[in-house]
């Protein structure tokens, strides 16, 4: 939700500023804009629309300071007036910003009275000015005005200001929303996540809630907002450039359905010994036995990070025998959830950043829960809030549909299971290995599956222009439809339904006629013959069927129109499998739609807003 980007050095300060937008830009991409300050001058180019727009819009692109930012509109439409940067009525400071301020409106009508004028809707442009004010009737410091303006501000923020009076300053500041400063030798950047800076350095800090970073040619410093000088952790990044690049794919969501083989042996690698059984999270060493003795478990997670909650419900009831509740991260702290001291909370987030799961966690620490993190990006908000946790190691997601993300958030979800269970001695010897050696083989019987993509691509020519979906399925590829069906509407803006099969004659079957793609996931398991059944009452109203089925399977493709197979594995790791064709699926109907697959209109990667 909004991306926000800054250079302060010795080097041209535009091209590594719009690079980073680009990285940035599955952020948010209703509009963007660069301030840059050359001398005593500050030039600022904002546009509607995409990073591109602002390319081709720019004119003057010197300066070795400067900030920048890519738009998920929140106060106001997507439009030039409402793009960041945002100046102060003196044409003094510059500001961008991610987050919400909340008091916005208050503060807008004491600055009004003061004069001041306002030519967007946003919260943002009553921020600058508010900083502006203090600034001027308290005769004080940037930073120094920057702080007193967050003490009085309520909301999330992360921000970053210039001043065309000091060239040699940029003052940032996080509460809520992500910051990363990437210190370099004499130039410094900052950035809402760590892609915009790996080009240039590996060393990074992140800043912490409350934190206030003032950035010069010659170094930085970090206080607390009591104004307390901070030692800050300088980390070192991993990454690499190439993750962030599309490595030969038309788009980022091809080549993360593409790495699934790899990233899935990723997230084992060095904490799985398929051949041994040895099974070490270090992670969550310090909790282990907690979750071995947890009377029950809490799952908080948005969207398809909920989905892969619903599946982990499945399995952990299944192999530890403990109760499994799984929760809407928004919804969890709008009601008051019992919570006893002692209980286990896993927050599940691709991003880490997730408003809603951010606030679940903290009610969930506040009534004496341990939280544990199943959380992708490293050094993100959820990872550093939550007690301990398993990173997913399945590389940056770029791509706004979560592809890979849900296919390891099983895999490390599934690894504590087993875990549990072993220690908790749910789970006998032989079933523990038999498992063990599955998961092992998910990485080789994911890429089988992917080489159904022509034949999907056939099957997404003919369901191009439907107008509804309903994807079905029973137990642990219920949650596979629910995911399906996300993946779809999400991308392709066709409506799309998941349901249990079961479900179906309690309402949807009066949907269902000879215009009503219908994908069913049937894959060999425990409720086969249930769903034979079903998909032979739509068959019975001439529904269309499309059946996700088990390599060899002698009885589904003889009912239905469409049969795509994937391998057969143990049931409770299905999901690895099945959701991968549902992947593509979607992929090929939105691209064959025209639609924006990377970046879905209205969607943002990284949900920072409540
Ligand atoms: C769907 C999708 C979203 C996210 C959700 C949670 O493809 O990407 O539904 O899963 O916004 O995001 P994270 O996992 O970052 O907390």
């Amino acid at each position: 939700m909004c991306g926000i980007v800054g250079y302060i050095g010795k080097r041209d300060a535009y091209p590594i500023l719009l690079k980073g937008l680009k990285r940035l830009e599955y952020r948010g991409y209703d509009s963007s804009g660069i301030a840059l300050i050359d001398g005593f001058d500050l030039d600022i180019t904002k546009k509607e629309g995409k990073v591109v727009r602002l390319e081709e819009a720019i004119h003057k692109k010197e300066g070795s300071i400067g900030i920048g930012h890519t738009r998920w509109a929140t106060h106001g439409e997507p439009s030039d007036e409402n793009a960041h940067p945002h100046v102060s009525n003196n044409n003094s400071l510059a500001i961008i910003h991610n987050g919400i301020i909340e008091n916005y409106e208050s503060l807008k009508i004491e600055l009004k009275k003061k004069g001041y004028h306002f030519s967007s809707e946003t919260d943002t442009e009553v921020l600058v000015n508010f900083i502006e004010d203090i600034q001027e009737t308290e005769s004080l410091s940037l930073e120094d005005a920057v702080r007193v303006a967050l003490s009085k501000i309520v909301g999330a923020y992360a921000i970053a200001v210039i001043s065309k009076e000091d060239s040699n300053k940029i003052v940032a500041a996080r509460k809520g929303s992500p910051l990363v400063i990437g210190l370099g030798s004499g130039e410094y950047f900052l950035a809402s996540d760590a892609t915009p800076i790996v080009e240039y350095t590996n060393e990074v800090v992140y800043l912490n809630d409350g934190e206030i970073v003032v950035l010069t040619r010659e170094g930085y410093s970090v206080k607390d907002s009591e104004d307390i000088q901070q030692t800050p952790y300088v980390q070192t990044l991993e990454m690499e450039l190439e993750e962030l690049e599309k490595g030969g794919y038309d788009h980022f969501m091809l080549k993360e359905i593409f790495e699934q083989p790899r990233s899935i042996a990723d997230c084992m690698r060095g904490r799985l010994n398929t051949e041994t059984g040895n099974l070490f999270l270090g992670g969550i060493r310090n909790y282990s036995k907690a979750l071995q003795n947890a009377e029950r478990i809490l799952i908080a997670a948005c969207g398809t990070s909920w989905h892969a909650g619903l599946v982990a419900e499945y399995f952990i009831e299944e192999l530890c025998r403990i109760p499994v509740e799984v929760e809407y991260a928004s919804e969890f702290r709008y009601r008051n959830p019992v919570i006893k001291e002692g209980d286990i909370v896993i927050a599940i987030s691709q991003s880490g950043e997730t408003a809603d799961t951010l606030a679940a966690i903290e009610i969930a620490k506040e009534r004496g829960a341990i939280v544990l993190g199943v959380v992708n990006t490293v050094g993100s908000s959820i990872a550093r809030v939550t007690h301990e946790g398993a990173y997913l190691h399945a590389g940056p997601e770029i791509g706004v549909a979560s592809t890979k993300a849900f296919t390891a958030q099983l895999t490390v979800l599934y690894m504590i299971a087993l875990r549990v269970a072993f220690y908790k001695g749910t789970i006998a010897q032989n079933k523990y290995r038999e498992l063990v050696t599955e998961i092992g083989k998910i990485p080789k019987k994911v890429a089988a599956a992917l080489e159904s993509n022509e034949k999907i691509k056939k099957i997404s020519e003919r369901f191009k222009d439907a107008h509804n979906f309903l994807y079905l399925g029973r137990g642990y590829n219920f949650p596979v439809a629910l995911e399906g069906a996300l993946k779809l509407k999400e991308i392709s803006y066709i409506h799309a339904e998941g349901y249990p099969a079961a479900e179906m004659k309690h309402g949807p079957i009066a949907l269902i006629d000879e215009q009503m793609p219908v994908v069913f996931i049937a894959t060999r398991d425990g409720s086969y013959d249930k769903i034979v059944s079903n998909i032979q009452e739509v068959k019975a109203r001439r529904g269309i069927v499309i059946a996700i089925v088990n390599e060899g399977d002698a009885i589904i493709p003889d009912m239905v129109d469409y049969t795509i197979e994937i391998p057969a594995t143990h049931e409770s790791l299905m999901p690895l499998v099945s959701v991968i064709p549902l992947q593509l699926l979607s992929y090929h109907i939105a691209l064959m739609r025209g639609a924006n697959v990377d970046q879905p209109r209205n969607l943002a990667k990284s949900v920072t807003v409540e």
